[in-house]
């Protein structure tokens, strides 16, 4: 959502700033900020509203120095995207930048207006930053830790935050509550960031702090206290992530690249996990999580947006191929309803990024609810989701900044596939099924390069269908979850009203909507259910529908051949995650016409750590 990138050194540190927040864009877009202290002890703050680029064309006019500094990119969540609600936020000497939301900053506004403080912003964080220098002013033989501690206590909701006092210039402090920080260990110089992205060019030596932790940092320490209070040591990691990953290389957007390396991030997702006697391997599973697994007899998936589509395909997939019950909610419903725990269930959460506040509030809800475990899939080893679950498998997509997820969705896919075959293994139902599964999903990394060979095909219907108002994306069985994918990657990047459904369903009401202008682009691979879809076909043609049909060489269909975009053949256990490749690229291709912002796509931003 926001990022958070501060610095403190013996050096200038305004290009390690301003690298950070251009790399941390991707979380949040619609406005940022730094502030440093310069030689004079003199707090220097710049904000603008809009791209980061505004922020650094404004910076650079003013020729920066400062040994230490904060800065933030935002995605609004009080107050509008203005200059004025940019972070930093500043109280006399205290600035500081902030991820989350302060569920309780109204009631200490109001104890703080009555205090004489007055805001100049919409926004919960300036109501931090003014707390804490209250709580310094009323007690000043306090440390600055021990204010941030009293402040800490009072506050309800997330505030992962880094505090900037000009009246000790020589630290800085970080708190985590909520969402993640990290320290960057550097020479002679220690960074702070929400997302190690933003350092990879200067140090791959990090820190991460645990849900409480507070952090001081000078130029040459570290120190971390829990959230008892009581100093901790934590353990330094190296980064395996290539900084060359994380740009755009050949590509003109993320978004794209992240589509071409879907073999390469399926093949990395599979490595090490298919046995060569042809069952699933995942070294992750200790013996807790193996007899949780052959214990479970319901599974309770729990995601969002596109997570939650890859959870809707692979309910087909559990109980069709390893006969295991499977529901599939979104995470924001899941945590607002009564629900009854199934016997023997085991709650799987879904997520690229393991920091969607939905999700994490889903799963500290169910904590005491009666399920087996908890098992999360995810794209990120250091995320809240993955430290609070019991156990995870994760998808080593890469990391993915395009906001459109592409390469983390038939990652989450891929490894679906392969816990289901590793319930067919423990339930014992029909190994020659498990044997299959491994053997298709060995080909799998072929299978999707096969697809993207056809990006001209697909690339001449985005001009067909560009300048259109609504789509409607019909599929059936495994194929209408990707209907509904393909729908939303639509919405998201090319801004195109669009709606997936089961192609069945149409006729109860929306065939009211069909006529010979809006696009139907229906899913309709050669299995056991085209004979179905084939008549639906018949029933949109009838009223002149605009019909769009994704199969592959060999199927005949009775409607003009211009209108049917003929693929490879695909096994069909596979052909959710083939054809879902056809349509991330259909999204981009129109959104590349249009010419809108691919990777960051507007009111949007990578990882919702709000509910
Ligand atoms: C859409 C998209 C979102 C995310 C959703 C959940 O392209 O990326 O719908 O899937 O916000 O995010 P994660 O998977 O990080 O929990």
């Amino acid at each position: 959502m926001c990022g958070i990138i501060a610095a403190i050194s013996r050096k200038n540190i305004i290009n390690i700033l301003k690298e950070g927040m251009i790399r941390l864009e991707y979380r949040g877009y619609d406005s940022s900020g730094l502030a440093i202290i310069d030689n004079k002890n003199k707090i220097l703050r710049f904000r603008e509203k809009g791209k980061v680029n505004n922020l650094i064309k404004s910076i650079e006019r003013s020729h920066l120095f400062g040994n230490i500094g904060i800065a933030h990119t935002r995605w609004a969540t009080h107050g509008k995207a203005l200059k004025k609600n940019a972070h930093p936020h500043i109280s006399s000497n205290i600035s500081i930048v902030h991820n989350g939301v302060i569920e309780n900053y109204k009631e200490i506004k109001i104890c703080l207006k009555k205090e004489g403080y007055q805001f100049s912003s919409d926004t919960d964080t300036e109501v931090i930053a003014h707390l804490i220098h209250f709580t310094q002013n009323k007690n000043n033989k306090k440390t600055l830790l021990t204010v941030i501690q009293n402040v800490t206590k009072k506050l309800k909701g997330n505030y992962s935050m880094v505090i900037m006092d000009k009246n000790n210039p020589n630290v800085l402090l970080a708190v985590r509550s909520g969402s993640p920080l990290l320290i960057g260990i550097g020479k002679e110089e220690n960074y702070i960031t929400s997302d190690q992205i933003a350092l990879l060019a200067i140090t791959q030596r990090f820190i991460y702090l645990h849900e409480g932790d507070i952090a001081i940092l000078t130029h040459s320490d570290i120190t971390v206290f829990n959230s008892h209070g009581i100093s901790k040591k934590r353990k330094e990691t190296q980064s395996k992530i290539n900084f060359n990953n994380v740009s755009k290389g050949l590509f003109r957007h993320y978004m794209e690249k992240e589509i071409h390396e879907q073999p390469h991030s399926i093949r990395n997702t599979i490595l090490n996990r298919l046995t060569k006697n042809k069952t699933i391997y995942f070294s992750e599973f200790n013996t807790r999580a193996n007899k949780i697994l052959s214990k479970t007899e319901h599974i309770h998936i729990v995601a969002c947006g596109t997570s939650y589509h890859a959870g809707l395909v692979s309910k087909y997939w559990f109980e069709s191929l390893s006969m295991i019950p499977c529901d599939v909610e979104v995470a924001s419903e899941f945590c607002y309803r009564k629900f009854v725990v199934r016997k023997n269930s085991l709650l799987l959460i879904i997520s690229q990024s393991g920091e969607t506040a939905d999700n994490l509030t889903a799963l500290r809800t169910a904590k005491n609810l009666g399920y087996l475990g908890s098992l999360a899939i995810c794209n990120s080893k250091s995320s809240s989701l993955v430290y609070e679950t019991d156990f995870s498998l994760l998808t080593h997509a890469g990391i993915e900044i395009g906001v459109a997820s592409t390469k983390a969705f038939t990652a989450q896919l891929t490894v679906l596939l392969m816990l289901v075959a590793k319930f067919i293994n423990i339930k014992k139902h029909n190994i020659k099924l498990e044997h299959d599964i491994v053997n298709i999903l060995n080909i799998l990394p072929d299978r999707i390069e096969s697809i993207l060979r056809y990006k001209n095909t697909i690339y001449t219907l985005a001009k067909k269908l560009f300048y259109k108002k609504n789509i409607i994306f019909l599929g059936k069985g495994e194929q209408y979850p990707i209907a509904l994918e393909g729908a939303l990657k639509i919405k998201e990047i090319s801004y195109i009203h669009a709606e997936g459904y089961p192609i069945g369903e149409l006729k109860h009401g929306t065939l009211a909507l069909v006529d010979s202008k809006i696009p139907i682009i229906i899913i309709a691979p050669n299995n056991n259910l085209l004979q179905k879809i084939k008549l639906n076909i018949e029933e949109i043609q009838a009223r002149e529908g605009l019909i769009y049909i994704f199969s592959d060489l060999f199927t005949k269909f009775n409607q003009n051949n211009s209108n049917i975009i003929r693929f490879p053949y695909i096994e069909n256990l596979i052909s959710p995650i083939f054809y879902s490749v056809s349509l991330q690229l259909l999204a981009y291709y129109i959104a590349l016409i249009k010419g809108n912002n691919i990777d960051q796509p507007r009111n949007l931003a990578k990882s919702v750590t709000v509910e």
